[in-house]
This record gives C-alpha cells, sequence and structure tokens, in this order.
C-alpha cells in the first residue's frame, strides 16, 4: 500500500495572538505550546513587551512559552509607540485591552495596516468612554486614552471577530458588562477561550453576553494548526492531483467554510481522527486524489468563515469547469490589500478569466497554461495563492514579494516546493 504524504501546518495566527493576550491579562503562569512564530503574532508579543508582560524575545515553533501574567487590569503605561506591523489583529484588540486600562498609548504599523480602517473598533470603544484621535480620517496612526469602561450593548454593522473581540476585551480588563450583535456570525476564538479560562459568557442565538469578571484563569494551551494556511496545502494537493494528510489542524466552524465550498467543487476532503483541544475542535485532514473542480456560487451568511480563503478559492475557480460568483464579501476590500482588485487583477495578469463586483468578483474557468507577474501589495494570502497556482509544472508565475508570506506562515515556500513537480 503507498503511504499519502502527511503533513502539519504551523499553528493558528487567530488564536495565537489570543493566546498571548489572555496569557499576559491572567492571574499566575499560561503554559503555551504551538504558537505560531509568524511576523504578525510577533508584533503582539512585541506590543504586550511594551505593556509590561515579559515573553521570550524569539520563539520556534516547537517552544513552550511560559507566560507570568500581570492580571486583568495589571499592564504597564508604554514609553514607546505600539507598533502592530501588518497586524490588524493585534491593532484591534489590543485597542480593546489599551482602552480599558488607564493608560493613554499611540498604536503604528506599517503602510498596508495604517489605511485599514480603525474606526469600527473606535466607535464602540468611544461609546464605553475611552477617547480615541487620529491624524487622519481613519487608520493609524490613533492614539487611545483608556479609562474605567461603561457596560455596552453593541449592535454591530459588520461581522468581524476584531471588532467583537475588541469590545470583550475591553469589558474584560475594565469589569464591565458587554453585549455584542453581529448581523452574522464571525470566528468565536474570543469567546472560546474566555469561557475556557473561566469568564462568565453566554452565546445566544443572536448575541454574546459577558459579565463583569473577577480574575482570569491562566491558559494551558495547545495552538492547532491554522485552517486558513491547511487551506493553501490542501489547494496545492488538489491542482496537483495529490492525495495528502494534514495532521492536527483546527477545525472550528467559524473558520472552515471554504471546506465546505472546497466539497462543493468536487473536493473529496475528510475530517477524521475528530478531538476538542483547549475548548477548539480539531481534526487530521484528508484530501483525495485529484478531482475534476466545478464552479460554485459563494455568498450570504458562509462568507465570515472563509473570508480569508477566498484568494486561494478565486484562484482554484480559475481551473474551474463554469464561473464562480462570490458576493456579500466587500470586506475584502479592506483586508492586507483590497484583495477583490489585487485577485481580479491578478489573474488577468497571468491569463484567467475575472471580473470585479462591488461585493465580490465572477472568475470563469477553464484555465490552461497561466503566465504572468503578480504583485501581492505586501499581502501574504495573495503571494501563497498566486504561489500555489505558480507551483504546477506548466505555469511561469513570479511573485514580487514572496517574503511577506512570513507574516501567517513561516516555511510557506520549503513546503510548496516538495509537491511532486513543483516549480
Ligand atoms: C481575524 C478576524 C478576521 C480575519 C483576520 C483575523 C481575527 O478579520 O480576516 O485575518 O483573528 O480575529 P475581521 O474581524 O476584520 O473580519
Amino acid at each position: 500500500m503507498t503511504r499519502i504524504p502527511s503533513h502539519t501546518v504551523p499553528g493558528d495566527k487567530s488564536l495565537s495572538h489570543r493566546a498571548l493576550m489572555f496569557a499576559a491579562l491572567a492571574t499566575g503562569e499560561s503554559v503555551l505550546r504551538g504558537v505560531l512564530p509568524s511576523a504578525d503574532v510577533r508584533s503582539t508579543a512585541a506590543v504586550l513587551q511594551a505593556l509590561g508582560v515579559t515573553l521570550p524575545g524569539d520563539w520556534s515553533a516547537t517552544d513552550t512559552l511560559r507566560i507570568v501574567g500581570r492580571g486583568r487590569r495589571g499592564l504597564l503605561a508604554p514609553s514607546r509607540d505600539l507598533d502592530c506591523g501588518n497586524s490588524g489583529t493585534t491593532a484591534r484588540l489590543m485597542a480593546g485591552v489599551v482602552a480599558g486600562h488607564l493608560m493613554t498609548a499611540t498604536f503604528v504599523g506599517d503602510a498596508s495596516l495604517s489605511r485599514r480602517p480603525m474606526r469600527r473598533i473606535a466607535r464602540p470603544l468611544t461609546q464605553m468612554g475611552a477617547a480615541f484621535s487620529f491624524v487622519s480620517d481613519d487608520g493609524l496612526p490613533m492614539t487611545i486614552r483608556g479609562t474605567d469602561l461603561r457596560d455596552i450593548n453593541w449592535v454591530s454593522p459588520t461581522a468581524s471577530a476584531q471588532v467583537k473581540s475588541a469590545i470583550l476585551l475591553g469589558g474584560l480588563v475594565s469589569g464591565c458588562s458587554v453585549r455584542v450583535q453581529e448581523p452574522a456570525r464571525s470566528r468565536d476564538h474570543t469567546e472560546r477561550m474566555l469561557t475556557a479560562l473561566g469568564a462568565p459568557l453566554i452565546v445566544t442565538d443572536d448575541a454574546i453576553l459577558l459579565d463583569p469578571v473577577a480574575q482570569l484563569a491562566p491558559l494551558d494551551f495547545h495552538v492547532p494548526g491554522d485552517p486558513s494556511s491547511a487551506m493553501f496545502v490542501i489547494a496545492a494537493a488538489v491542482l496537483h492531483g495529490q492525495p495528502l494528510e494534514i495532521r492536527n489542524v483546527g477545525i472550528n466552524e467559524t473558520r472552515t467554510g471554504a471546506f465546505a465550498v472546497l466539497r462543493r467543487m468536487g473536493v473529496a476532503l475528510e475530517c477524521a481522527n475528530r478531538r476538542e483541544s483547549g475548548g477548539e475542535p480539531v481534526a487530521d485532514i484528508h484530501v483525495g486524489p485529484g478531482a475534476a473542480l466545478r464552479g460554485v456560487v459563494i455568498g450570504g451568511d458562509e462568507i465570515p468563515a472563509l473570508i480569508d480563503e477566498i484568494p486561494m478559492l478565486a484562484c482554484l475557480a480559475a481551473f474551474a469547469d463554469g464561473e464562480t460568483r462570490i458576493t456579500d464579501a466587500a470586506e475584502l476590500r479592506v483586508k492586507e490589500s483590497d484583495r477583490i482588485a489585487t485577485v481580479v487583477a491578478n489573474l488577468r495578469a497571468i491569463g484567467a478569466d475575472a471580473d470585479e463586483l462591488p461585493d465580490g468578483l465572477v472568475v470563469r474557468g477553464g484555465a490552461q497554461a497561466l503566465a504572468g507577474h503578480v504583485v501581492t501589495h505586501a499581502d501574504h494570502r495573495i503571494a501563497m495563492a498566486f504561489g500555489v497556482v505558480g507551483s504546477l509544472p506548466q505555469h511561469v508565475i513570479t511573485v514580487d514579494d514572496a517574503d511577506c508570506v512570513d507574516v501567517s506562515f513561516p516555511g510557506f515556500w520549503e513546503l510548496l516546493a516538495g509537491f511532486p513537480g513543483a516549480r
């Protein structure tokens, strides 16, 4: 019997950010394994260090991190700007943390992050009592004067885990009550982690309610593999016609909408050996041998659970039989790049057939040999999605910024090069 290749992917980015933040706010020593050693997570670590948390300067995927928390409201006022690099999760979640401390801090970031909307977290946190000032209309730099925050009942216009988490973190730090309602369910890692650490949190059909928290227990958490990173490896397997297994991947249903879409497209994808780890469902992903892909319709409430996977799904759609139409995804325009414009421009640049919609895109499949130059705008998911396409032997695709994959997936190019016949 031939054994199918078995891989792992680096730790989940969303969970790694949250594990570091909750460890910093807990009372006692947390033990974290599998924390993603990527640029974005290092931004969170550096911001926490600037706020008085002792963390190792450098760590690798195999290290166990022991972090002594400073307590629910024990962070120290920073003596320097809080540099969030490229990381929206760092900026928005830590804004909630800072807003609930009696301190003033200025958040800065790289060119991409500085363009991304921050008023979406400033609005609720201002209603809770914090004071925000912006140098330009929106985005970074952003200065926050924290305070004793007030209770809030926030009806969010956007399904955003970062907005929801900023409010929950503000409530946690300040010990007030919080209710957040969102138009569709966004990823729920913050809720799961708070619950696992003993916080009084209730999730109803239409809202999340957090009662005042006295203190947070320390974590003992093993970060599972990132399903968003797994998506690129799965897509490579599909395009190379190579069955494979990816062990120990998070399969939280608020993150795995793309797996359901892949099945609709004709991919044989199974989750085996399902288990739970630290309140998060985990499994080994099995991808069957080569499938003929079908075009699909993607939209509505399934979008938040696959928003980060759309660049890769759009590239796969170029090889499908028929048209793929993605709508209700206007949020893509405010990610690390305008991912609607970037994906469509790059698909066209390599010879595929795609058009922008105001809130999504249309890709007409049937691509043969694609060739051309991809402009990533330093967006890691653009580099990886087109990198997967370019790994096929018959395609000649260059990517302007290969290093940006380090934002979420260190080792991506090495893993991709392991596919038989990969360029
Ligand atoms: C994230 C939430 C999502 C996602 C991002 C990570 C998180 O953003 O796109 O990559 O860790 O909370 P929004 O909350 O803005 O949708």
